[in-house]
């Protein structure tokens, strides 16, 4: 079982003002729940212990678009630290899929995977998934079966974040950074309607804004 830093429930977070919030969302948000801080530092352990497991062989990491991105280029800058200064290292070669699950709050029921280079191409690979947030655990058991069908060697997934929630299938990733309360949560790329990705914590959405920012 992949261990976690656990966010409890009753977690109460930091006050916005002892950070730097954009202005902008300053009205918007209840408490920071992972400053960005706690995200690298967890990120940089991620790293070596991926690369422990997986290291032996060529490495395509796949991120998923967009919630990902940041946690990608960072885990990805740690991998790249570790394979520079160790005496054996593994090619790190990477690929971009967009997948597309939620409207306002809420998951819908149909999982959409756009762009990315052929997936046969991942074929004798060891593909690691990088994605941001594992919650009803359909958008990646969707992404996994379809890599099944390239044949790759391994395929790991690794997510910053896993919520919580009685709508979980039972699917967990391989590596967690956070187990995370069944809340709302924007930054560091998670996004509501595609605004939020331009803050650097992961912060609790409050109603209000959830209101502001529907389609
Ligand atoms: P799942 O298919 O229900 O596991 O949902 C996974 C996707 O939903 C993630 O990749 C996110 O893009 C999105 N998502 C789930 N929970 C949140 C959240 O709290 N904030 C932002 N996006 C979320
Ligand atoms: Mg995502």
């Amino acid at each position: 079982m992949a261990s976690y830093l656990q966010i409890a429930d009753d977690e109460k977070g930091h006050e916005l003002d002892l950070f730097c919030v954009p202005r902008h969302y300053e009205n918007d948000l209840d408490k920071v729940i992972i400053p960005h801080g706690l995200i690298m530092d967890r990120t940089e352990r991620l790293a070596r212990d991926i690369i422990q497991d997986m290291g032996g062989h060529h490495i395509v990491a796949l991120c998923v678009l967009k919630g990902g991105y940041k946690f990608f280029a960072d885990l990805l800058d740690y991998i790249k630290v570790l394979n520079q200064n160790s005496d054996k290292s593994v090619p790190l070669t990477v690929d971009f899929i967009r997948v597309k699950s939620y409207c306002n709050d809420k998951s819908t029921n149909s999982v959409k995977v756009i762009g990315g280079d052929e997936l046969s191409n991942l074929s004798g690979k060891n593909v690691l998934i990088v994605e941001d947030i594992v919650e009803t655990g359909r958008t990646m058991q969707t992404l996994l079966s379809l890599l099944s069908e390239c044949n790759p060697k391994m395929v790991k997934v690794v997510s910053l974040l896993v919520k919580r929630t009685p709508r979980s299938s039972g699917y967990r990733p391989d590596y967690i950074g956070f187990e995370v309360p069944d809340a709302f949560l924007v930054g560091y790329a998670l996004d509501y309607n595609e605004y939020f990705r331009d803050l650097s914590h992961i912060c609790i959405l409050n109603d209000q804004a959830k209101e502001k920012y529907k389609v």
